[in-house]
């Protein structure tokens, strides 16, 4: 199972908070939004930099700048909506493609719906955000979606991952790296994942 635990302690500590099932909408979309964003200070690490000459108050220099790579992110509609502000706020220059998918409460299967990508798909890095991967379903087919549209670089940001998903992914997608904050347990027999924070898109916008 290739996947990267972010173990940071402020990640942990608000994603528990976020499990609390006393948490409201509010308080839930802004703890995503944080933990997004120090998520993505994770997921960054390996973009390039180079060296450029500037000057401070005191002296010429040479220092370092991202050296431009472009980034697109795709937060998996609905519930992936909740993690963007805080992943452009490390980059605001990202531009970011949608892509609709749900799952079939039946099957479990996901239908996608919905898709718009920049139009440089294939010049750009992307991440993929959805706060679950439960069967991952619905994570396969949003990267399957972006790698026909011309993407060869993709990482998968999820918040929680059960491992049903994760092994998915691998098997489908072995060149995607996937990043999140837990492997929990398991699935429930509604797809849910244990112990897992409920739906998601459901407690982002106060739908039920
Ligand atoms: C949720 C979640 C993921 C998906 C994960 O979306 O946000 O996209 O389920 O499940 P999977 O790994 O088994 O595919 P949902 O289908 O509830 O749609 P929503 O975001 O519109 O609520
Ligand atoms: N989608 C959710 O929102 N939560 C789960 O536990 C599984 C799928």
């Amino acid at each position: 199972m290739q996947v990267k635990v972010i173990n940071h302690p402020l990640i942990q500590h608000k994603l528990t908070l976020i499990r609390d099932k006393n948490t409201g909408p509010k308080e839930f979309r802004e703890l995503l939004e944080e933990v997004a964003m120090l998520m993505g200070y994770e997921l960054t690490r390996d973009l390039p930099l180079e060296e450029i000459e500037i000057e401070t108050p005191v002296t010429k220099c040479t220092c370092k700048t991202l050296s431009g790579k472009k980034i697109g992110i795709v937060p998996i509609l609905r519930a992936g909506l909740g993690m963007v502000s805080g992943f452009l706020r490390l980059i605001p220059a990202a531009k970011v493609g949608h892509v609709g998918v749900y799952r079939d409460p039946q099957t479990l299967k996901p239908v996608e719906y919905y898709c718009k990508l920049p139009t440089d798909v294939a010049e750009r890095d992307f991440v993929v955000i959805d706060p679950m991967l439960a069967t991952g379903g619905s994570s396969v087919a949003a990267i399957s979606l972006l790698k026909q549209k011309g993407a060869k670089n993709i990482k998968l940001m999820c918040l929680v991952a059960a491992p049903e998903g994760i092994h998915l992914v691998n098997e489908q997608h072995p060149d995607v790296e996937v990043y999140t904050a837990s492997v929990d347990e398991r699935l429930n027999d509604h797809g849910y994942i244990v112990p897992g924070l409920g739906d998601a898109g459901d407690r982002i916008f106060g739908t039920k």
